[in-house]
């Protein structure tokens, strides 16, 4: 069927994108450096990569929440049952709050127990929690079982798409690609 859906803006697919190759390699890298016998070496780069990337992306994700605060995407196509579009609206807005909910989980974990933040610490951003073993412990559980439910989910999002892009073709896949489209 042709194309006849308008896409997204393009600060929206950006965005869309880079955070998406972002969260990609946070998981891998989350999931690695947890491991027991890991050689410090890699462990402590994944470490510094994981907790910094984390921050970074913070920024990025708030910026994108505004953004989409701001500009309402373009309307499905009508050839999707609403029960789908239904389904996108909640599978989309449960990714905006875990990716809200892991790098404020992840800061938590590590500031409450007084780890280094080493971008935050060379700009001279200090520590704004207590220290508190137990709020760490807390956020630690929280953000563990958040990754585990955003793994799940981004499962299902990009099974959605393939099947968007590969069975149904009813545009929804050059709504969001290319990023500078
Ligand atoms: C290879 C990986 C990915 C593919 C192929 C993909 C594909 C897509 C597509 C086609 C859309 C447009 C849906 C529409 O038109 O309504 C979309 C939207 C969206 N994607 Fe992804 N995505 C990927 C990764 C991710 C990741 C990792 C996240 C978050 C952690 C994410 C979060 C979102 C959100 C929240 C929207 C809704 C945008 C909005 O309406 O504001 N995506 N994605
Ligand atoms: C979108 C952002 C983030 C994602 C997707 C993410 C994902 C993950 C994943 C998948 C794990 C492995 C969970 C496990 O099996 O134990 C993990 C662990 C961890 N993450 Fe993140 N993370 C994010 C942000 C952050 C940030 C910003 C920080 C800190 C500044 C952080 C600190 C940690 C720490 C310390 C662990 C080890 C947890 C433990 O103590 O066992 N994360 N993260």
């Amino acid at each position: 069927m042709a194309n006849l859906v308008n896409g997204y803006r393009r600060p929206a697919r950006w965005l869309h994108w880079i955070i998406a190759a972002l969260v990609l390699l946070m998981i891998p890298a989350g999931l690695i450096m947890v491991q027991k016998g890991l050689p410090r070496p890699v462990q402590d780069t994944l470490f510094v990569f994981h907790k910094n990337t984390g921050v970074i992306l913070f920024f990025l994700i708030a910026a994108r929440l505004i953004y989409r605060l701001r500009h309402k995407p373009p309307p499905l196509p009508d050839t999707m049952p609403e029960w789908q579009k239904r389904a996108a609206g909640i599978a989309h807005f449960a990714l905006y709050a875990l990716m809200v909910i892991m790098p404020v989980s992840g800061y938590i974990r590590v500031r409450a127990d007084r780890f280094p933040i080493e971008g935050l610490d060379a700009l001279g951003i200090g520590t704004w929690l207590p220290k508190s073993p137990e709020l760490a412990a807390v956020a630690q559980s929280i953000h563990v079982t958040c990754a585990f439910i955003l793994i799940g989910l981004i499962a299902v999002h990009i099974a959605a798409t393939l099947q968007h892009a590969l069975f149904y073709k009813d545009g929804i896949w050059s709504r969001i690609w290319p990023p500078n489209g």
